[in-house]
């Protein structure tokens, strides 16, 4: 990793409009320049520059960050290399890696965490191919489940041996705790200082994320016989691996360039997948789909999303949950039920062994978009030779269709429904438009409710987005609120607002003043970078800072006495936390004194 002011450099150099003009048109307006996103699809320009502030933020979804940032995004580099991108690009010349503080030494950490992981992933990979007894037998058992050399290779497939300290004896100059911190060994509990390999005799799985780095492990059990073992054991978190934000074969499917990304639930079947041609095929590692997940998506450049989940309960109800999360990152999505039409098969490894990748590949073809699969489950569930069980049934098929903004859309699932119970399309259009226009007329019904608090989350959020950008700009401002003792940083709400408060103290302090885009890339994850570049983009000018001070520090006090204040569940706390609130509304911040 280079020193922050290295990075300082180069990005200073790239101006963050002459770069992104050479991938998108801009064009000024109102001391902004905006264009169309180019990380979703849109009619209208949202995504702005601010070139004094050298930032981008969308505000239709919300992508934002530093021309690093931007760089890495459009073009799918990696830090490092959208580093050496920019640099070159203005002849800058990137001295030899140099340390500093304590990012560079996490970063040192998870590079070593990656490196431990890759060394073990190497040493399975030739225990699997050596000429013991139970590399023999694995390989006769990846044989009969159809994973050839090819995918072996492909995947860097391993097998742990069955000593306790296999991986620990071959990577001996490695310190223990560093092992245990990379997730391949643990520490014995009742001795203290003795360690062993966490994977013993289980078929490795390498997880390797989309900058090819092997992050974790998946281990499938072989024994079948023996004491009840989880079938999977997986690597735990560590500072590298985040279940919920890695899918496995994403290093693969990247490569594929392929718009629409298969979504399966196991490690089996992104083989199985891989195999038929697909390699355009993600795993989720045994997590519901998340927001990270979907983001990793659009990285990679997805369009559409196919789930393709078991065929069971649980993987219908993970395919319900996922669903809004794709569609509201910008994908479209299909569902495709594997077990359909009698194919016997409760997953896609069973299916391509039982039909072959022809028929998986038509009914791939026919998989149904998201609306259509959600009626579907919903036309399960009911009786359509009653009235009743018609009517029921177009009541919730209303509910479904009303959540499409497009107009053709809903027609054509309205005459679907009508189709199928015999009940008007004018009619279920009149229930759509029920339903579509009351969410924002009737407030006092209960299913309201989550509206209304997401408008009041709304004014609070804006008031702390206003307040950090305000001592961000104004150091007076910030020296005020941090002498007034008024709101402290870990009373923000989140670890990226506690962070911006506290730095905002401390350059305040300091008598430093770093540039927006440098304190956005102070943060790591994309999502975090994206909360800073929209807090930069609340900046207004306030006539009187002093008054603007206390307005938004007043919402934000408000909001917190509130919500603790709803935890309360006795009275004399709760008067006793009105008359402490009282007091406090009561303070002046004063930037005129200090
Ligand atoms: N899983 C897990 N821990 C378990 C069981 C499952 O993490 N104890 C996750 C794994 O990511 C696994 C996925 O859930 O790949 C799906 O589980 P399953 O269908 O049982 O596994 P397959 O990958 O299909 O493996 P196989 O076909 O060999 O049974
Ligand atoms: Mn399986």
């Amino acid at each position: 990793m280079y020193p922050q002011e290295i990075i300082s450099d180069v990005r200073a150099l790239n101006d963050i409009l002459d770069v992104v003009s050479t991938y998108v048109q801009m064009q000024p307006r109102s001391g902004n320049h905006f264009g169309r996103c180019p990380f979703h699809q849109e009619k209208t320009p949202s995504f702005s520059v601010n070139q004094d502030k050298q930032i981008f933020y969308c505000f239709g979804c919300g992508a934002g960050g530093n021309v690093l940032n931007f760089v890495m995004r459009i073009e799918n580099m990696d830090f490092l290399t959208a580093l050496k991108f920019l640099a070159d690009r203005v002849n800058f010349t990137l001295p030899d890696k140099k340390n500093n503080p304590s990012a560079v030494r996490q970063a040192a950490q998870r590079e070593l965490s990656a490196e431990l992981n890759k060394k073990a992933a190497l040493f399975y990979y030739e225990y699997l191919h050596s000429e013991n007894d139970d590399a023999m037998d694995t390989r006769d058992y990846l044989e009969a489940r159809g994973v050839d050399a090819k995918l072996i290779k492909r995947f860097g497939l391993g097998l742990s041996p069955p000593e306790w300290d296999g991986l620990i004896k071959h990577i001996p100059d490695a310190n223990p705790a560093d092992l245990v911190r990379a997730g391949l060994a643990t520490e014995s509990k009742k001795k203290p200082g003795q360690y062993y390999d966490r994977f013993r005799e289980r078929l490795m799985f390498p997880i390797i994320d989309n900058r090819g780095r092997v992050v974790g492990f998946g281990g499938r059990i072989l024994k079948t016989s023996g004491e009840k073992e989880a079938k999977y054991l997986n690597t735990p978190e560590t500072n590298l691996f985040f279940k919920s934000k890695q899918l496995y074969g994403i290093n693969i499917a990247r490569k594929a360039k392929s718009p629409e990304i298969i979504i399966v639930e196991g490690y089996m079947d992104v083989l199985a997948l891989n195999k038929a041609g697909f390699a355009n095929t993600v795993g989720v590692l045994g997590t519901a789909l998340t927001e990270s997940h979907v983001m990793l998506l659009k990285q990679i450049n997805c369009k559409t999303a196919v789930l393709v989940l078991d065929s069971d309960a649980a993987g219908i109800k993970a395919a319900l949950r996922a669903i809004p999360l794709l569609v509201a990152g910008g994908l479209k999505v299909k569902v495709l039920d594997v077990s359909a039409n009698d194919s016997g098969a409760k997953d896609p490894d069973e299916f391509l062994q039982k039909h072959g990748r022809l028929a998986f590949t038509k009914v791939l073809a026919e998989a149904k978009n998201h609306i259509t699969f959600q009626l579907w489950l919903e036309k399960n569930n009911h009786d359509l030779s009653t009235t009743e069980g018609r009517i029921d049934f177009t009541t919730e098929a209303a509910k479904i269709i009303a959540t499409l903004s497009s107009d053709i859309e809903t027609d054509a699932h309205v005459k679907e429904i009508a189709q199928a119970t015999d009940i008007s399309p004018a009619a279920i259009q009149g229930e759509i438009n029920k339903l579509k226009g009351t969410s924002s007329k009737e407030i006092n019904l209960p299913r309201n409710l989550p509206l209304l608090r997401k408008t009041e989350d709304r004014g609070l959020r804006d008031a702390k987005k206003g307040l950090l950008s305000l001592v961000l700009a104004d150091s007076h401002a910030a020296k005020a609120l941090n002498k007034s003792g008024f709101i402290a940083p870990d009373e923000m709400g989140g670890h990226v607002y506690e962070k911006l408060l506290t730095l905002a103290f401390e350059n305040a302090e300091n008598n430093i003043k770093p540039a927006p885009a440098d304190i956005i890339s102070y943060f790591e994850e994309a999502e975090e970078q994206q909360q800073v570049a929209e807090v930069f983009f609340t900046s207004q000018q306030y006539s009187d800072v002093e008054k603007a001070l206390n307005d938004m520090a007043q919402i934000v006090k408000k909001a917190l006495i509130k919500s603790k204040m709803m935890q309360l569940t006795d009275l004399e706390a709760i008067k006793h936390m009105q008359i402490q609130e009282k007091s406090l509304l009561q303070q002046y911040i004063s930037m005129s004194d200090g």
